[in-house]
């Protein structure tokens, strides 16, 4: 099928890569010239394992192309993806569908013959309704059909998400929009994935909900590690207990900092701003943010307390500060909390992250940046595991690190407690 992504951050690209994968025509629109340009050549903007080899395969074959020019790439396209963003309003709950409404503004000012336009952007319920509307101003209704398709794609794993979905959910009451995108997914439909037709507020509904279920899942298992360090019980084995029921199942089920990145934090604010509008109110959902809001002050009182409160002129290292490991994405990431916090009580802060220096910490003057793991901990006090990144999880610690009776603070749990113990390494844990 002929198939056009409006958009090409983290989605729109993914999506469009692995649509032409599949076998599709895609084309792949951005307003931003450069960074359709540098597509052309192959440079991606974002870090995704696996991305980059896909859209070389692709492009060379032909079936993945990059435009800057919407009406052109409408016209020849039967089915049209808006993938922009919608991002939280600045201190609000509330979503921003500015970049939406625009694209269906766009689309409707291109369509000649029928197409199916798509919200795959995260975009709160009923959007889908207003999207339609807009595009009525201009167009004949039996001439489009606006579908929600809701993208399930974890960053650092979203091609495999892509490929190999645990459900592929299709919003929409159009008869032949379903059997075409029936049609569209049944590649991965054959190879197990299930295909839920609803209606289209479902679908939308059902993206926020899925988000904030699993929200809800860390955030009540980073509750239970606080009163698990508190009672000496291992967080680990409480995890691997409660998940074992598989009506609860043990994925999600791993404490750490904050969650963070561009979705969590933005889609169960957005999806309380909805109930709020509709007069609900969502009790559960409400206390997993303000819980998740403070965690990074609780796990910053336990630095203080390991550092027996004195944290001025001390040695941190932090190592990764993205939001999870296999990403460069600093969105949310709880180290934007921690580390300008640590910085503020006169701790001396080196951090490696395996993508790079980050631009967040450079205007503070004794945060550091090192370019691998030896310069980042060899002279510390105290090294936080901040993400998991494989390559943290064999570091021979006694090794690399000259100051004597330096401290872990693992907010991964990577280490073993026993391990640490053995290594006469003073080593905290989360839960544990
Ligand atoms: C999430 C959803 O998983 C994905 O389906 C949706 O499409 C987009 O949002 P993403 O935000 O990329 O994906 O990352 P995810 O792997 O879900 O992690 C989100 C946050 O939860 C990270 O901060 C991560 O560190 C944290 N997390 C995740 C935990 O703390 N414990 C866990 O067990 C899992």
């Amino acid at each position: 099928m002929k198939l056009c992504m409006i958009g090409t951050g983290y989605v729109g690209l993914v999506s469009g890569v692995c649509f032409a994968e599949l076998g599709n025509d895609v084309i792949c629109v951005d307003k931003d010239v450069s960074k359709i340009n540098k597509l052309k050549k192959s440079i991606i903007p974002i870090y995704e394992p696996g991305l980059e080899e896909l859209i070389k395969k692709n492009y060379k074959a032909g079936r993945l192309k990059f435009s800057n020019n919407l009406p052109v790439s409408i016209d020849k396209s039967n089915i049209i993806f808006i993938c922009v963003g919608t991002p939280t309003k600045k201190n609000k709950y509330e979503a921003d569908l500015s970049q939406v409404y625009a694209a269906a503004k766009e689309i409707s000012k291109c369509i000649k013959s029928f197409k199916i336009i798509i919200n795959k952007s995260t975009v709160p319920v009923m959007t889908g309704d207003k999207v339609e509307q807009i595009i009525l101003k201009k167009i004949k209704k039996k001439l489009f059909s606006v579908v929600s398709n809701p993208e399930f794609l974890r960053e650092g794993e979203a091609i495999r998400d892509f490929i190999y979905p645990d459900r592929i959910v299709i919003g929409t009451s159009n008869k032949k929009s379903n059997k075409i995108l029936k049609n569209l997914y049944s590649p991965l439909i054959s190879k197990g994935a299930r295909y839920i037709n609803v209606s289209r507020r479902a679908a939308e509904l059902i993206k926020y909900a899925s988000n904030a279920f699993l929200a809800t899942k860390i955030t009540f298992i980073n509750e239970l590690a606080n009163l698990c360090e508190k009672l000496n019980i291992n967080v680990e084995d409480v995890s691997i207990g409660v998940g074992s029921d598989k009506r609860i199942g043990g994925r999600f089920l791993r404490a750490g900092p904050a969650y963070g990145g561009s979705c969590f934090p933005k889609d169960t604010r957005a999806l309380v701003d909805t109930a709020k509008k509709s007069k609900t109110s969502l009790s559960v959902i409400n206390t997993v943010i303000n819980s998740n809001d403070k965690r990074s002050g609780l796990l910053l009182n336990r630095i203080n307390y390991i550092l027996k409160n004195k944290i001025k002129n001390k040695n941190i290292t932090f190592l990764g500060v993205t939001f999870k490991a296999n990403t460069d994405d600093m969105r949310e990431s709880a180290s934007l909390k921690m580390i300008p916090y640590l910085n503020k009580k006169g701790a001396k802060i080196k951090y490696y992250d395996p993508t790079g220096k980050k631009t967040e910490f450079d205007k503070f003057k004794n945060v550091q940046f090192k370019n691998n793991i030896k310069d980042a901990c060899e002279m510390s006090d105290l090294i936080i595991i901040h993400t998991e990144w494989n390559e943290f999880k064999l570091i021979d610690l006694k090794k690399i690190v000259k100051k004597r009776n330096f401290i872990i603070y693992d907010m991964r749990n990577i280490y073993s407690t026993e391990k640490m113990e053995k290594q006469k390494i003073k080593y905290f844990g989360i839960g544990k």
